[in-house]
Order: structure tokens, then C-alpha cells, then sequence
């Protein structure tokens, strides 16, 4: 067991914030969480994985652990799909491209999302049409509190847009551990996201094969989202709020182009880029350290040397200015610890 104290967490949140930890630690397996996690058992615990969906606020006043427990492994096969079990640890965007490889198709609409595969099903991951929980068929987890293992399946997660019950009344109580896919021997493209078809052609694809696809996700993505490695972000900042349709009736008196998509009876998403961008809060910048990204409002970014605090507080402020002009309420995607 390798502890360090006082361990700045700056390489290990994609926000890339200067924060430190009082107790650190990295694991490797099931067995080496135990110890940490009995060892410390006074402690606050922050477990993490990618670090991409964080905003560090403050110092952590208690034990860190990074996730880092590997594998993937082909469970069973069929003639048409095959099942896929993937440690917590594994790279989202490696897993995806390991796929794409092996011609299994399922996960390449959401190519390049930065994060692990643990951190995939807590808020149901998802871009251009597809989301994780069209692929989950189960997950693993260590309940430490109880100190036991349980499987969850795809209905006992209660996904929904960007959430889980991880996220909900699990928070914080449950650890995941490994991940089962069910992925597709014969590929059911999904290109119904208009930017796709638009970035097939510029690719010169007429009859795409999973390749292309991811491909032309990740030109999209590239094109429009700042990597973390160079500029500091963890992706879409907020939510795209659902709202009534007496809302978006409004939205439209003023603003007769406002983009809404039909999510349910009475129940409109309405992009929060729109939103931040038509407000005027698009590629601001606080003394060149910080702020909203110039080619997706979505995106609060660090430069350099931002206070996670500075970013909430700018988070604070585009909510109360969209609720203030659109009487829409805007709600963070980025878990804020
Ligand atoms: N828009 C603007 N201004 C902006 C950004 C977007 O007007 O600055 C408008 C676009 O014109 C378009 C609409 O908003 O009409 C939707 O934009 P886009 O397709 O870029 O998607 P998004 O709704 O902004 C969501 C996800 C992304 C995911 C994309 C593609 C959320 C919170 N975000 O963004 O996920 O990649 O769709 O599927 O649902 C993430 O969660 O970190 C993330 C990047």
C-alpha cells in the first residue's frame, strides 16, 4: 500500500486545477481498495477515475484513490453480438478504439469522450444519438460501507440523461468495478446526428463502415471541443435543460430560431450552448487564465493557473444570467467536490 500525503491531484483532473489531496493513493485491484479504504477508515473518500467530469474546489481534506483496475475480456460470443467485460480503470476512448479494430459496433458514436469506463455508466455518457446504457448490460461494484459486491443491471441503474442512480442516491456509496458490454457483430450505424452525415461527406463516405464513423466523431469533436491535454475542461459544463412546452413558447416570441428537440410528452431539450452563446457569454475570457470556450459555450475552460472556486463562481453567474433572461435554470453536469 503506497500512500503519499499531500499530493497535488493538478495531473489527475482534466480541468487541470491545482488542488492537493491530504492522502493519495492508486490502486490495482479489488484487494489493494480493501486495505486502502480499511486502513483509512476516518477518512473522507474521494474515489476517481479519469478525472473528467470533476471540478476541484478546494483542497481534498481527506483520501484520494485513483482507479486503476484493468482488462478487458470477451465473455461470450454469439453469431450476431458479443459481451465484453472491462476493468473500471481502462481508457474510455481506448476501449471504443479496441472495438472499432475488431469490427464490434455499438460505442463508436461516443469515440473520444475523455474519462474511464467506471466513470461511463455514473452519468450515462452519450454523444451523436447514442448513450451508454444502449450497450450496458451490467456493471460490478464494491458497496464499501457494507463491504460487498453487487451487480447492477442496465434497469437497476435508472439511466436518464446524464444521470444514474451513481449519481443519485448511490452517490458516493458505491465503487465500480468492472463494466459488461454487449456490442454488435454487425454494424447498426447510427448517423442521425445531422453533424455526421455533414462530416461523412466532407470525408467523401458514401457507405460508412464503424471505422468512418469514429472517425468522423472524433474530426467533429476535435473541431469543436478543446482537448484537455492542451486546455484545461471537463466537457459540457452544464446540462441541456428539458423544459415545458409553454417555455419553449415563450423562447420562441423572442427568439424564433431558438434549436428545441421534442424529449417527451410536454418535454423540450433545449441546448444550454445555445443558451450561454445567445446570452453572450461565448469565448470570454477572465485575464487570459479563464473562461467559456470560443467553439462550444458548454465548455468552461483553464488556461492557467484558474482557483477551481474561479470557475464555479463564473458557473454561478452565466446561472443566474440565463434564468434572468430566459427563465430557463440551468443545472452542472461537472460533479463539484
Ligand atoms: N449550440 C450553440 N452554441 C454553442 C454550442 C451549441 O448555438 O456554443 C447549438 C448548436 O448550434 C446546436 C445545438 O446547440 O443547434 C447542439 O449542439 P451540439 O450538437 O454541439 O451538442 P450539445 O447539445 O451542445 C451535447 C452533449 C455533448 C455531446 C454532443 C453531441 C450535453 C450536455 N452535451 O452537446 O456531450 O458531445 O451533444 O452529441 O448533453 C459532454 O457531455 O461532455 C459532451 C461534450
Amino acid at each position: 500500500m503506497k500512500i503519499q500525503e499531500h499530493f497535488s491531484l493538478k495531473a489527475y483532473n482534466t480541468f487541470g486545477i491545482e488542488a492537493k489531496a491530504k492522502l493519495f493513493s492508486e490502486v490495482t485491484s479489488l484487494e489493494n481498495l480493501k486495505e486502502v479504504y480499511a486502513h483509512y477508515s476516518n477518512e473522507k473518500k474521494l474515489p476517481l477515475g479519469g478525472g473528467s467530469n470533476i471540478l476541484l474546489t478546494k483542497n481534498f481534506d481527506g483520501l484520494v484513490t485513483k482507479l486503476n483496475l484493468l482488462g478487458k475480456e470477451v465473455l461470450k460470443e454469439d453469431e450476431t453480438h458479443i459481451w465484453l467485460k472491462v476493468g473500471a480503470g481502462e481508457v474510455w476512448h481506448e476501449f471504443v478504439l479496441w472495438a472499432v479494430e475488431n469490427g464490434w459496433s455499438g460505442v463508436e458514436n461516443m469515440s473520444l469522450i475523455p474519462g474511464s469506463v467506471g466513470a461511463a455508466p455514473m452519468q450515462n455518457i452519450g454523444a451523436y444519438g447514442v448513450e451508454l446504457k444502449d450497450v450496458f448490460i451490467e456493471l460490478e461494484a464494491w458497496l464499501p460501507e457494507e463491504n460487498t459486491l453487487e451487480i447492477f443491471k442496465n434497469t437497476a441503474c435508472d439511466f436518464g440523461y446524464r444521470s444514474s442512480i451513481f449519481k443519485k442516491h448511490l452517490k458516493g456509496k458505491a465503487i465500480i468495478l468492472n463494466v459488461t458490454f454487449k456490442l454488435s457483430k454487425q454494424p447498426k450505424l447510427n448517423t442521425s446526428y445531422g453533424s455526421i452525415e455533414d462530416e461523412l461527406i466532407a470525408m467523401h463516405v458514401s457507405s460508412p463502415s464503424i471505422k468512418d464513423i469514429s472517425d468522423a466523431v472524433v474530426r467533429i469533436r476535435q473541431s469543436k471541443l478543446p482537448n484537455p491535454a492542451e486546455i484545461g475542461n471537463a466537457g459540457s459544463f452544464f446540462k441541456n435543460p428539458v423544459v415545458s412546452i409553454e417555455t419553449v413558447q415563450d423562447l420562441l416570441k423572442k427568439h424564433p430560431s431558438a434549436p428545441n428537440y421534442k424529449v417527451g410528452d410536454n418535454l423540450y431539450k433545449v441546448p444550454a450552448g445555445w443558451l450561454i452563446e445567445t446570452a453572450g457569454w461565448k469565448g470570454r475570457t477572465y485575464d487570459e487564465r479563464f473562461g467559456i470556450h470560443k467553439n462550444q459555450a458548454l465548455v468552461l475552460v483553464n488556461y492557467k493557473n484558474t482557483l477551481g472556486q474561479e470557475i464555479f463562481d463564473l458557473s454561478e453567474n452565466i446561472i443566474e444570467d440565463i434564468e434572468d433572461k430566459f427563465k430557463i435554470e440551468l443545472e452542472r453536469e461537472v460533479n463539484i467536490i
